[in-house]
């Protein structure tokens, strides 16, 4: 028998991760949403992988679109990353009204500036599990920049991890 959820949760709470912005855009529409359930897969072919609530507008999109860009945050974007994780209507509207920029790349889809690395993916293949669908990306373009990573652990941001 597996364990409940809430046990579950206690415990993968413990797992630091970084926290991303998963963004892509579909008809000209541009939608995103805060992610820490990123892996990388393998480097040959390299794909990394992100794991999306098939309710979410983010997911319905990349289904469209077949590709995605994952931002990594850097520890000064927590506001960023609030943002992302709420049903905002217009999430990138709202990134101007803070005070932070997009790029749109030759890839199409939002680059977040201050982002520590932005890893642009076209889906090669997804499956679906439980609630959620997994999609992996084969990286076709990397941005890189210097700064301290955002982390996320027992439900909280953390923008010094390890201290
Ligand atoms: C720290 C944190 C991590 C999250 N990680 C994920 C994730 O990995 N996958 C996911 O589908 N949702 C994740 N979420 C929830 C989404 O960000 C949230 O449901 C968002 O509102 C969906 O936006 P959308 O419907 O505009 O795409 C996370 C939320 C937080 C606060």
């Amino acid at each position: 028998m597996p364990v409940d959820s809430a046990a579950y949760r206690n415990a993968i709470s413990r797992f630091l991760t970084g926290v991303t912005i998963v963004t892509t855009v579909a008809d000209e529409k541009p939608s995103g949403l805060t992610a820490t359930a990123i892996a990388s897969v393998t480097l040959e072919p390299p794909t990394l992988l992100a794991c999306l609530n098939r309710h979410s507008t983010t997911c319905q999109a990349i289904v469209q679109a077949g590709r995605f860009t994952v931002n990594v945050l850097a520890s000064d974007q927590t506001d960023i990353a609030k943002l992302f994780a709420s049903r905002e209507m217009d999430k990138f509207q709202q990134l101007a009204v803070l005070g932070h920029g997009i790029e749109t790349g030759s890839f199409g889809t939002p680059h977040l500036r201050g982002a520590l690395a932005s890893i642009d993916c076209a889906v090669s293949a997804t499956t679906d599990i439980g609630t959620h669908r997994i999609f992996f990306g084969e990286v076709q373009q990397v941005q890189c920049a210097e700064g301290s990573p955002l982390g996320y652990f027992r439900g909280a941001f953390v923008d010094r991890p390890g201290v």
